[in-house]
C-alpha cells in the first residue's frame, strides 16, 4: 500500500546550516511523512546571515522556495558565539558555491515558533539541529510553549560518547549551554539523538559515487568535500557523521533507533565541562531519585537500514 499523504507529520527544522543540516534539510524535503512548514535559522555553525543564505540556497536548489525561512537568534543566551567553520568552511556549505536566491526570509523564528506551535498544539513535530537558543528563547517568551509540540527531536548532546568540540561536550549544547538545559528542564517530549547515535552512520566517498551529475548531486559532492577530508586526514578514513539527518529520522522513523530513557541534565558553568550532557547513570540509583529530567535518547541505530532511507531520500532530489 502506498504511503497516505495525509499522514504526514507536519514539522519544523530548526537548523544552523551548516553541510549536515544541508543534508538534513535535503532529507525532510525529500520524505513524504514530513511536511515542512518552515526552516528556522539560528547562530551556530556559521554567523546567522550567512546559515540563513545557506537555508535559502538549499531549497532554490531542490525548487522548493515555497517553504519560507525564518531567521533567528544571533548568538548564544549568555555566551559569545562559537562557529564552526574549520569543519563546514568559511560559507558553511563547504566547496560548494550555490547562488544566493533574491527571495528574502519571512518574519522571526521564535514568533513563527510559537505562533505555529500554539495553534497547533500536539500536533507539530519540532527538528532542532543546531544550538538550542531560538526554542529557549521562544519558551522563555511563551512559557509552556515547548509543550505544544507533538516532540521536539534534537541532535545534540553525548551521553556515553566523548564529545567532538571538548572532551565531554557536542558542538550544539557547547555553542548554547544554558539554552541546551533549558529545553531539558521545559517539560518538552524531547527525543535526543545524541553522539552515541551519530558517530555510528557515516557517508563514505563511496556513497559520494551513486550519486548523479545533477546540480544537486554535485551539490552534495562538494559540500562534503572539505569536512571529509578533514576526518580522513585525522582517522584516515574519508567520511562525515550524519549527525543532522538522524535526527530528522528520529520523525521519520523511529523504528530505525533503540531508545532509553536517560536521567539527564546539561553542566552550563565549568572551564572544562560547559555543554556537557550530566547523565545519572549510578548502578545503584532508583529513577526514582535520579538526578536530571528523563530524556528520550537514541542509543542505538540500524545504521544499514538508515543510510538506505536516507540516500533513497536524498537521490531522488539529487536528479
Ligand atoms: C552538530 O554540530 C554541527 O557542527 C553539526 O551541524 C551538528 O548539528 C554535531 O555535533
Ligand atoms: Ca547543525
Amino acid at each position: 500500500m502506498g504511503f497516505d499523504p495525509s499522514d504526514s507529520r507536519p514539522v519544523i527544522l530548526d537548523a544552523d546550516p551548516g553541510v549536515d543540516d544541508a543534508l538534513a534539510i535535503m532529507l525532510a524535503l525529500g520524505s513524504p511523512e514530513l511536511d515542512v512548514l518552515g526552516i528556522c535559522t539560528v547562530s551556530g555553525n556559521v554567523p546567522l546571515d550567512i546559515g540563513t543564505g545557506n537555508a535559502l540556497k538549499v531549497l532554490a536548489l531542490l525548487g522548493r522556495d515555497e517553504v519560507p525561512v525564518y531567521p533567528g537568534a544571533e548568538g548564544p543566551l549568555r555566551k559569545e558565539a562559537v562557529y564552526a567553520t574549520e569543519v563546514h568552511g568559511p560559507g558553511g556549505l563547504g566547496d560548494s558555491a550555490l547562488p544566493l536566491p533574491g527571495r528574502s526570509p519571512a518574519g522571526d523564528a521564535v514568533s513563527f515558533m510559537i505562533e505555529t506551535l500554539s495553534t497547533r498544539p500536539r500536533e507539530v513535530t519540532l527538528i532542532a539541529v543546531g544550538p538550542l537558543t531560538n526554542l529557549a528563547l521562544a519558551e522563555a517568551q511563551a512559557p509552556g510553549v515547548l509543550k505544544k509540540a507533538r516532540e521536539v527531536c534534537v541532535m545534540g548532546g553525548a551521553v556515553d560518547e566523548p564529545g567532538n568540540v571538548t572532551p565531554v561536550a557536542e558542538f550544539n549544547f557547547f555553542a548554547d549551554p544554558d539554552a541546551a538545559r533549558q529545553v531539558l528542564r521545559s517539560g518538552a517530549s524531547v527525543t535526543l539523538a545524541p553522539l552515541d547515535v551519530t558517530h555510528r552512520v557515516a557517508l563514505e566517498a563511496s556513497h559520494l559515487a551513486q550519486l548523479p551529475a545533477s546540480p544537486a548531486g554535485v551539490f552534495v559532492r562538494e559540500a562534503v568535500r572539505p569536512a571529509m577530508d578533514l576526518i580522513g586526514r585525522v582517522q584516515n578514513r574519508h567520511r562525515i557523521y550524519l549527525h543532522d539527518p538522524l535526527a530528522v529520522g528520529l520523525a521519520i522513523d523511529p523504528s530505525v533507533f533503540g531508545f532509553e530513557t536517560v536521567f539527564a541534565d546539561v553542566e552550563t558553568e565549568g572551564i572544562l565541562t560547559a555543554g556537557q550532557v550530566v547523565a545519572d547513570r549510578r548502578s545503584f540509583s532508583k529513577d526514582g531519585n535520579r538526578k536530571g529530567l528523563p530524556v528520550n535518547c537514541a542509543m542505538g541505530v540500524d545504521a544499514g537500514r538508515f543510510l538506505a532511507l536516507f540516500l533513497s531520500r536524498i537521490l531522488p532530489s539529487a536528479v
